[in-house]
């Protein structure tokens, strides 16, 4: 396997690969490049949905996600679907998934299925640079912090998710700055489409320091932007990045299959 970073932060380009006959050596650098980058896409695959499904199991157990539409063939695999019509698309804010339960989604394992002519980007921004990037004052402020993450958003009109109300469940604690369960590196953990406040805070309160931490994490220089090809498959770990799907293909589909592997509670780094 070779490896040819997209950006100075954040992901990586993997070559040498097969997704549907991955060994158990293929599976083993695939995974170190993953902690290492945060981000990789493999390029030029065939992927089933099988294969797919193969492939987030060796990770771990998969979180089918309550909110997304499922394949109707394969309900452990999410559409992540885009038609024509739509001016806005799934994910196009700066998130992470599934921060919103208490042992938030360990990777997402994006496979192109439909892209539009032009546009559809996706962008990825690393959190340990994030928090690196930050001055010893705040980082010492934010590692004694903890933050509320509610699924909430959902309730309202999302583009492209019909929310069931009996989905929703109440809201989980997370450090702000997590140790990286399999590295121990620190990551800031708050994303702007789920996290509410800070612990002990209100949301007023809160709402200052929040906005200058989503700016300030996605960051031009901790970022990358990862264009889509017919047979791309995108990994990301969502304890390491945030990411944004951009709508800039209006008059066009887009149809992606998402599965998210489930993780464990997060530890706060000291
Ligand atoms: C997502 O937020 O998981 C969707 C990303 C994308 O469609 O590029």
């Amino acid at each position: 396997m070779d490896i040819r970073k997209l950006s100075g932060a954040v992901g990586a380009e993997l070559t040498g690969l097969d997704l549907n006959a991955l060994t158990d050596a293929g599976f083993s650098d695939l995974k170190a490049a993953l902690f290492a980058h945060g981000m990789v896409v493999v390029r030029r695959q065939s992927l089933t949905p099988e294969a797919h499904i193969a492939l987030a199991e060796r990770f771990g157990k998969i979180d089918t996600n309550r909110f997304f539409t499922p394949v109707a063939t394969h309900p452990m695999i999410a559409e992540v679907r885009t038609s024509p019509e739509m001016t806005r698309v799934i994910g196009g804010t700066w998130h992470t998934d599934h921060s919103y339960d208490p042992a938030p989604a360990m990777c997402s394992i994006l496979a192109a299925r439909e892209l539009p002519p032009y546009g559809g980007d996706t962008l990825f921004a690393s959190m340990t640079a994030a928090y690196e990037g930050l001055s010893e004052g705040l980082k010492s402020t934010l590692r004694s912090l903890s933050a509320v993450h509610s699924d909430g958003s959902f309730a309202q009109s999302r583009v492209g998710i019909e929310a069931d109300a009996s989905a929703h469940r109440a809201p989980a604690l997370h450090p702000c700055v997590i140790a990286h369960p399999e590295t121990g590196a620190p990551c800031l953990y708050v994303n702007g489409d789920f996290t509410e406040n800070f612990v002990g805070w209100s949301a007023e309160e809160s709402a200052p320091l929040l906005s200058y931490l989503y700016a300030h994490a996605t960051r031009p220089e901790y970022s990358c932007r990862l264009r889509w090809e017919e047979g791309s498959v995108a990994i990301w770990d969502n304890r390491l990045v945030q990411h944004f799907a951009s709508a800039d293909y209006a008059g066009h589909g887009r149809l992606m299959h998402r599965i998210t592997v489930e993780g464990v509670a997060l530890e706060g780094f000291n």
